[in-house]
């Protein structure tokens, strides 16, 4: 069965639903699972970012199952801010559809490129959604690597809907 999955902007109401989520997933990569649980407050969706407009989620049976997040930069190009999905979901193609909606909101407001600063382990899981790795950056828990993505890149599985009976076990980035 095909559920199709509508992605819309998250309400300010949901803020500590999607915290939650982020904390899920966070927690789901045993390689972040100790420095976050050190730093709780590194979960965090601030009201500003919600009422920017540019917090996007996925509902699935009325309960948000992922949301991303870009931020402008000072270059006119924007940044990934966020990507989570619920654990149960991942490698339902969530993420996937999520960077495809971020890529046109950001080409709406004028950028070329967007930008993520993942941890090593993520290496793989930016490669297969398309970003190219151009450099690493520091960030507050260490050495951050660097990815962009062209807003006019088509990734050839992005689809619309997801596979809602998909059982591929999830693997651990
Ligand atoms: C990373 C994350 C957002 C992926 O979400 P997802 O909805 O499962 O991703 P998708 O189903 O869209 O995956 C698309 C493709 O990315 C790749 N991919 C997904 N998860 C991966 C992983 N853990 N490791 C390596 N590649 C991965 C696969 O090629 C996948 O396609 P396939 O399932 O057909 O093989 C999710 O695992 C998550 O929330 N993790 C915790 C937070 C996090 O790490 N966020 C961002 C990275 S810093």
């Amino acid at each position: 069965m095909i559920n199709s999955a509508p992605i819309r902007s998250v309400l300010v109401c949901e803020q500590k639903q999607s915290e939650a989520l982020q904390l899920r997933a966070s927690l789901g990569n045993s390689a972040d699972r100790d420095v976050l649980l050190e730093n709780p407050d590194a979960i965090e969706l601030s009201i500003e970012q919600i009422a920017g407009g540019n917090v996007f989620v996925v509902e699935s049976d009325g309960l948000i199952v992922g949301f991303a997040a870009i931020v402008p930069r000072a270059d006119g190009d924007s940044e990934l801010d966020a990507l989570f999905v619920e654990p149960e979901k991942w490698r339902h193609g969530i993420a996937l559809m999520l960077i495809t909606h971020c890529q046109d909101a950001a080409r709406q407001r004028g950028s070329k490129t967007i930008y993520a600063i993942g941890n090593p382990h993520a290496k793989d899981f930016y490669s297969a959604v398309g970003f190219n790795l151009v450099g690493t950056t520091q960030t507050r828990f260490g050495v951050g690597l660097l990815f962009c993505l062209a807003v006019d890149c088509n990734h050839p599985r992005v689809n619309t809907s997801y596979a809602a009976d998909r059982k591929t076990p999830p693997a651990q980035l």
